[in-house]
Formats: C-alpha cells, sequence, structure tokens
C-alpha cells in the first residue's frame, strides 16, 4: 500500500527519492489517518504569544476539527480553551480581538477568561444547574521561543524537549521581541502536504519568485541538519547585499558574525513553518480542509531595533505586506496547480533534487506516525 511505498522512499539515499506517491495527497483514508495521528497528537502552533499581548485578547484556531481561541488571562497566562459553549455547543468566538468576557451569541451564557462560567441568564429553575460544571475544556498549551504551542495529546512530550535541537539555532533571534504587524488567514485549493513541501524546499526559488525574492537566493550557501530528527527539519542560508531584507540591522547588537546575515527556516511538523531573519520573521500556519483544501494562517513580525529605526513604520510595513503578498500569490499558483496535475491519470512523481532535501524529512515524519 502506498505507506509502504512512502518508507522505502523516506529510508533510502536522498540521491534515489522521488516526490510522493499521489494517493498520499488525495486519499480520503490518509487524510482521516493524519487527522487522528498527526494533527490530534503533535503540537501545533496558532501563532505567536505577542499578537495576543493584553489581557482578553484572543486568537482562534482549530486543532483536527476542534475550534479553539488562545487567550490571554488577567493572570497574563496564554492558555487555550474550546471555542464551543457548554450549552448548546455554539461556537463561540470567530477570527481575533479582545474580550473581557467570553458570551455566547445564542443565548448569552458568559465565561471568564480562564473558561470559568461566569453566567448563564433563567438556568435558575433548572435542577441541579452549577455553574462549576460547565468551564470551557482547557487545552495543552505551551510557550517556545515567543510562539504559541498547542495539543489535543496530553501524552505529547513538552515542545521545549522536543524542539531542544533547535533551541541553539532560533535562541539566539530573539523572537519573544519581534513586533507582530500583520497576520491573515486565507483557504487555496490545495493539499496541505503540498503547501508544506513548497515552504521547505529552495529549488523553486530562482524560478517561481524570479520576480521577487528568487534573485537573491545564494544556493550555495544552504545548510541542512546533518540528522534526520523527529519533530522538525530546517535550513539555513545567508542573503547577501542584493536581499532587500533578511540582514540584521544595525543597532542589532546580539548577532555576531555570519548571524547577521542568516536565516533559519525550521518546520515543526506538521504545520508550522517560519523564516526566521535578523531584521523580520514570516510564518505559516496550516490546517487540512479536506483532501484538495488547506486553511492557512500567514503572520509576519519585525525585529524590535528594526521597527525602532523605522520613520514611518505604516508604509514600511504595507510595503514588507504587499511584497510578501505577491510572493505568496506566486506559490499560490504552484501549489494549486500541483494539486490539479497530481490527481491525473498520468502523473507519476518524479526524482528530486538535493535542494529538496527536507521533503524526505517530510515523509521520514509520516512514515513514523502513520505507520
Ligand atoms: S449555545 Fe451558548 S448559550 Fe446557548
Ligand atoms: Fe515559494
Amino acid at each position: 500500500m502506498v505507506l509502504a511505498r512512502l518508507a522505502e522512499i523516506a529510508d533510502g539515499p536522498l540521491s534515489a527519492a522521488s516526490a510522493m506517491p499521489p494517493e498520499m495527497y488525495h486519499s480520503v483514508e490518509i487524510l482521516e489517518l493524519e487527522q487522528q495521528r498527526l494533527f490530534s497528537r503533535d503540537w501545533v502552533s496558532p501563532g505567536l504569544a505577542a499578537e495576543i499581548p493584553e489581557p482578553g485578547d484572543y486568537l482562534t484556531w482549530s486543532i483536527a476539527n476542534q475550534p479553539v481561541f488562545c487567550i490571554r488571562g488577567r493572570d497574563n497566562q496564554v492558555r487555550t480553551l474550546s471555542n464551543v459553549c457548554r450549552h448548546r455547543m455554539m461556537q463561540l468566538l470567530e477570527g481575533s480581538g479582545n474580550s473581557k468576557r467570553i458570551i455566547c451569541p445564542y443565548h448569552a451564557w458568559s465565561y471568564d477568561l480562564d473558561g470559568r462560567l461566569a453566567a448563564a441568564n433563567h438556568m435558575e429553575e433548572t435542577d441541579g444547574f452549577d455553574k462549576a460544571d460547565h468551564c470551557l475544556p482547557g487545552i495543552r498549551t505551551e510557550v517556545w521561543n515567543g510562539w504559541i504551542y498547542v495539543t489535543l495529546n496530553p501524552e505529547a512530550p513538552p515542545v521545549a524537549e522536543l524542539l531542544q535541537p533547535l533551541e541553539e539555532l532560533v535562541g539566539r533571534y530573539g523572537i519573544a521581541d519581534y513586533v507582530p504587524v500583520h497576520r491573515a488567514d486565507t483557504v487555496w485549493d490545495t493539499n496541505w502536504k503540498f503547501l508544506t513541501e513548497n515552504f521547505m524546499e529552495g529549488y523553486h526559488l530562482p524560478v517561481t519568485h524570479w520576480s521577487t525574492l528568487g534573485t537573491w537566493m545564494p544556493m550555495d550557501s544552504v545548510v541542512f541538519p546533518d540528522r534526520r530528527h523527529q519533530a522538525f527539519t530546517y535550513q539555513l542560508f545567508e542573503k547577501d547585499e542584493r536581499s532587500r531584507y533578511g540582514r540584521a540591522h544595525p543597532d542589532n547588537t546580539s548577532l555576531e558574525d555570519r548571524w547577521r546575515n542568516t536565516t533559519v527556516m525550521p518546520t515543526v511538523f506538521p504545520s508550522h513553518m517560519y523564516i526566521l531573519a535578523p531584521d523580520h520573521l514570516w510564518y505559516l500556519s496550516l490546517r487540512p480542509r479536506g483532501t484538495s483544501q488547506v486553511d492557512l494562517r500567514f503572520g509576519i513580525a519585525v525585529a524590535p531595533e528594526q521597527y525602532a529605526s523605522l520613520e514611518d513604520p505604516g508604509a514600511w510595513v504595507e510595503e514588507l505586506v504587499a511584497f510578501f503578498g505577491d510572493v505568496c500569490e506566486e506559490d499560490r499558483l504552484v501549489v494549486e496547480g500541483i494539486q490539479r496535475g497530481s490527481g491525473s491519470p498520468l502523473a507519476e512523481p518524479g526524482p528530486l533534487s538535493w535542494l529538496e532535501h527536507e521533503l524526505q524529512d517530510l515523509m521520514g515524519y509520516l512514515v513514523s506516525r502513520l505507520t
């Protein structure tokens, strides 16, 4: 079956590897397994803790069809709660915002920021009704290097343990101090793995992105991890003076030597990817929406000294967001095109290049979880 074929590709040398079999992207059974064994069990990230800086700030997400929201409490803790009312199961919050109380839009049961039911109108005649019995269930949440991570799995190892080998690379940038400037949610017509793979490989950059960032990519500086990790993969590359973004601001005194030009691109399996540069951060979180659609969230944050130096932050950010918007549109066209192409009768996966190293890492992760 397809997973046995996937294991062969994942376990062989990269020089003999091919792209994943089309069935991996089109099979409803595979999607079902992914929801159960990846999205319900591993850590996913709805965004940065700095995106909800004040008590009552929240943002919504969904984990394997479970709607949730991350909210900052009066005690400054970031919590994640089920986004489903304990009365007749209405979804409580949409999008993002600030709320001093979470009030259900249906019959106005209202919850405190920690999920306790604070008020429920006209429930006094209901036998044995006790507000304490109807709190919103909490979802396991950890903040690591500025990221909010959540999981439905009480048994999952702590994020800091899983990502410990990434700490040395990522920790030096101080993500928690980056200033969030943009977030957008959208839906693309492609399988979630086509988008993950696209984000992970630099092979397409000079071609797909020739008019935006393609010409700045010094391919000879790309470095991959020297062994396969269970929970993540990454690549590093350096930007030179041709690059519009990606180098440390002169006021940045924490990054040294080549790190001032180095970008780290981690993918935390299954669905959290980011481009972490000395001056900015661009992230992508995704979740499947059937086999042929994906919900995705893009976020952008700016390094603090870069942000502080801007004379007109609004205009600078607008330009940055427009630039990444163009890059996204270039990616959307290709990942939607692969979705259509890979479903055709003559579609057959071809051999990979060395720059597609991380595709094989993703296959290794999938094999380890799905089989
Ligand atoms: S469903 Fe929420 S108050 Fe009725
Ligand atoms: Fe791309």
